[in-house]
């Protein structure tokens, strides 16, 4: 059982300087890495590790090819600013594979967490010599796992899963008794920038997540861009997350006065405080049509745009 740390008994410094104390016993002399998303939940993890194991941790960015456009390089380039040495591994290959003819939502988010963590971390461990893995993962992800809603890429214990067994190496949780509203404010406390801080989540199994059916580097590309323009369009609007989903189901529409049997995109607004509960976004009219335009015409093949009004729960957040 996790004892939780509400955000009422939350010392933000006090919390980093005991988990840079434990990081530190629990690896003693040895190395470990990390994966950084550039999410304020991996962030904190890479700040608290560096504090902890200075060069004896290792930071890489997965390049899945599953990431939203230019984050790899912009992820890297912030860290490098802070002054933390960012690897950036090429894995991109692996996880289309792994994701061919998989339409299952649990089954696509288990192909993700075994690329992830069992050929991708397994190398970068065997290659490093590291024992440990440092990860972000917060007390809603073993909720939601634990409750079945679920399967969050990165719960393992819980579910009665010896990484070590498994995988060949321990994980290290720093973040596991603080939902995200706390994991912000020690994010503050870390000295991270307020882009990091308050950095909208985004999913692990990351834009395979938003897409319904199976997920190939053209509907990934797809997806992407509904992504970026739901995020540009949307940039004023202070909400807990901002989402594109593509659909696999086909509707009738007409492009150019002929029939086109198109695509559709649904687009979802939440707010929301630690992600337990949302309600959707009372956006204005005027966005949601200056969205649906933009990507009817930016979007190859989309010919319906269709915003969610449905609160968590019944509907979850991403739709997968
Ligand atoms: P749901 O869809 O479960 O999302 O209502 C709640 C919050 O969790 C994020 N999310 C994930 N984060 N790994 C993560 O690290 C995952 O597998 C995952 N699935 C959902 C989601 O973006 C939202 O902020």
């Amino acid at each position: 059982m996790i004892e939780e740390i509400s955000i009422e008994d939350l010392n933000p410094e006090e919390f980093v300087k005991e988990k840079v104390d434990e990081i530190s016993s629990i690896v003693g002399d040895g190395l470990s890495i990390n994966a950084l998303s550039g999410g304020v939940d991996s962030s904190v993890v890479t700040m608290l590790g560096h504090k902890a194991l200075g060069d004896r941790l290792k930071t890489y960015f997965i390049e899945n090819g599953l990431m939203r456009r230019d984050e790899p390089q912009q992820v890297v380039s912030l860290f490098a600013d802070i002054g933390v040495h960012v690897e950036l591994i090429d894995a991109r290959e692996q996880f289309f594979n792994a994701l061919k003819g998989i339409t299952d939502p649990e089954e696509k988010r288990e192909a993700i967490t075994q690329t992830f963590y069992r050929d991708v971390f397994g190398r970068l461990v065997r290659e490093s010599e590291a024992k440990f893995l440092l990860q972000g993962t917060i007390l809603t992800d073993v909720d939601e796992t634990v409750a079945g809603i679920k399967r969050q890429h990165n719960v393992f214990a819980q579910l009665g899963i010896d990484p070590e067994e498994a995988f060949g190496y321990q994980i290290i949780e720093p973040l596991v008794q603080i939902r995200k509203d706390g994991v912000r404010k020690v994010a503050e406390a870390c000295g991270l920038p307020e882009s990091v801080c308050n950095r909208m989540p985004f999913p692990g199994p990351a834009l395979s997540a938003r897409v319904i059916g199976e997920v190939t580097p053209e509907k990934i590309e797809l997806v992407r861009e509904a992504t970026a323009i739901t995020e540009e369009e949307l940039a004023d609007v202070d909400a807990f997350l901002k989402l594109a989903i593509l659909h696999d189901d086909r509707v009738t529409g007409i492009r150019d006065g002929r029939r086109d049997f198109g695509l559709q995109i649904e687009i979802r607004c939440w707010d929301s405080v630690d992600a337990r509960i949302a309600e959707p976004t009372r956006l204005p009219p005027e966005t949601l049509d200056r969205l649906a335009g933009r990507i009817v015409t930016d979007v190859p093949g989309v010919v319906s745009v269709t915003y969610n009004v449905t609160p968590k729960p019944p509907s979850t957040m991403e739709p997968i």
